[in-house]
């Protein structure tokens, strides 16, 4: 059944406001910074999620629409190669015009011809662009998600340290231990099942193959990940993948991402400002080398997605979003003991030891719109489950997230597996 037109239209508004709230704590000058490669300025993120309804709803099915500006689609096309050339990604933060103003002037000018746009939507034509329609709108909560992580790493490399959102420490929780749950083996079914939106690299839905395993009751800790570190985790080789071990060498890892060692004692960098690692909290900012690694010494490793998959059944969509503004992963109460594992949602993204590749029988979608996923089923691996910056409603149990095993700057870590 068709959602009424002005249903697009509040779900519309409702997912752009939120995208223009989460910037309110910051000031102008955080809107331009680009501190590595993979962050984008804020303000880019803001033009290219305008961009995108531009150029894959209004342009093509609004008859005579005048675009904002010319420049714009060289400026904010991400990666869309049949749509045209656009600007190198690494130098997005190079560039002080358009301005922070003029780029707001922008969402509003999308803003007004979308809500038109939406208001006057046939019911055919419902049809025929719901599935546009809303991976627009989930698109932009991707990007809010980066949003966050971005000003993370921008406040990051600031010798002020700024703070994002201020929030008072939590006092450490007691922990329940770590548990072992057991999956018999067996035959799923897995990947989207309709109705309801899902990007195309969930599908299509198929049969697989799960050998009898176990999978932890909650999330690695930062205590027990300090653990490995005083082990001498990031100084054995025996615990890495080759790629992994180089990767420690160069880049001269010893800790997480966001970790700083002071007078014998371990800070973290979060969105509310410099803290004391939290020893019951996940651990969070570990790439897929060191979750790899640290799995490895617990005597574990990881889950595969289909494992997460099916043992994400049993469990409701709920946990710490980006709705409960903490931004950041907070520890397991010590009230779960549920027989079903925890913290499968929200807080952080979890590795799998997957392989980002398409599902049997996978086609992207014809057009630019075909290049969103299908085309980066390369050397990365699948993350599950949303972070604190991910919105509730934009997760599922079938959402596969992925990133190159040497990412670290999304809210990501680990859950421990084993052969049973
Ligand atoms: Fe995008």
């Amino acid at each position: 059944m068709e959602a009424p037109a002005e249903d697009w239209v509040a779900r519309y508004k409702k997912v752009r406001q939120q995208t223009e709230s989460l910037c309110r704590p910051l000031v102008a000058e955080d809107y331009v910074v680009q501190s590595m490669p993979d962050v984008s300025p804020t303000k880019w993120h803001l033009a290219h999620t305008s961009w995108f309804f531009e150029t894959f709803l209004l342009t093509p099915h609004v008859p005579g629409y005048r675009i904002f500006d010319e420049h714009f689609a060289y400026l904010f096309n991400s990666y869309y190669v049949t749509v045209g050339d656009r600007h190198c990604r690494q130098n997005r933060g190079l560039l002080s015009r358009p301005t922070v103003s003029q780029i707001y002037d922008y969402r509003k000018y999308t803003d007004d011809a979308m809500t038109r746009f939406l208001s006057g939507l046939t019911s055919s034509q419902q049809s025929e662009l719901r599935s546009v329609i809303e991976i627009g709108l989930h698109h932009e909560q991707q990007h809010q998600e980066l949003m966050l992580t971005d000003i993370k790493h921008v406040f990051w490399v600031n010798p002020m340290r700024p703070a994002y959102k201020a929030r008072a420490q939590m006092p450490a929780a007691e922990l329940p231990p770590m548990r072992w749950i057991d999956f018999p083996e067996g035959v799923h079914t897995v990947g989207h099942e309709g109705p309801g939106f899902a990007f195309d690299n969930e599908s299509p839905r198929h049969r697989t193959f799960l050998e009898p395993f176990r999978l932890a009751s909650r999330l690695v800790t930062n205590g027990e990940y300090q653990q490995f570190i005083k082990d001498g985790g990031y100084k054995r080789a025996d615990l890495w993948l080759s790629m992994g071990w180089a990767t420690v060498q160069q880049e001269q890892w010893t800790a997480p991402l966001y970790w700083i060692e002071q007078d014998g004692q371990w800070l973290n960098h979060t969105l509310s400002g410099l803290r004391t690692v939290d020893d019951s909290e996940p651990v969070c900012h570990v790439s897929y080398f060191e979750a790899d690694a640290y799995a490895r010494w617990a005597g574990a490793r990881l889950p595969s997605e289909f494992e997460w998959e099916v043992a994400s059944e049993s469990v409701p969509i709920e946990g710490n979003f980006v709705e409960s503004e903490q931004f950041h992963p907070i520890a397991l109460a010590h009230r779960s003991q549920s027989p079903t594992p925890s913290q499968m949602f929200g807080d952080v993204w979890e590795w799998t030891r997957s392989a980002y590749l398409p599902y049997p029988g996978f086609q992207p979608p014809t057009g630019a719109l075909g290049e969103y996923n299908g085309k980066f089923m390369c050397n990365q691996f699948v993350l599950r489950g949303g972070s604190c910056a991910t919105p509730q409603d934009h997760i599922r149990r079938t959402y596969r997230n992925f990133f190159p095993p040497d990412a670290r700057w999304q809210f990501m870590g680990l859950r421990l597996a084993r052969d049973n």
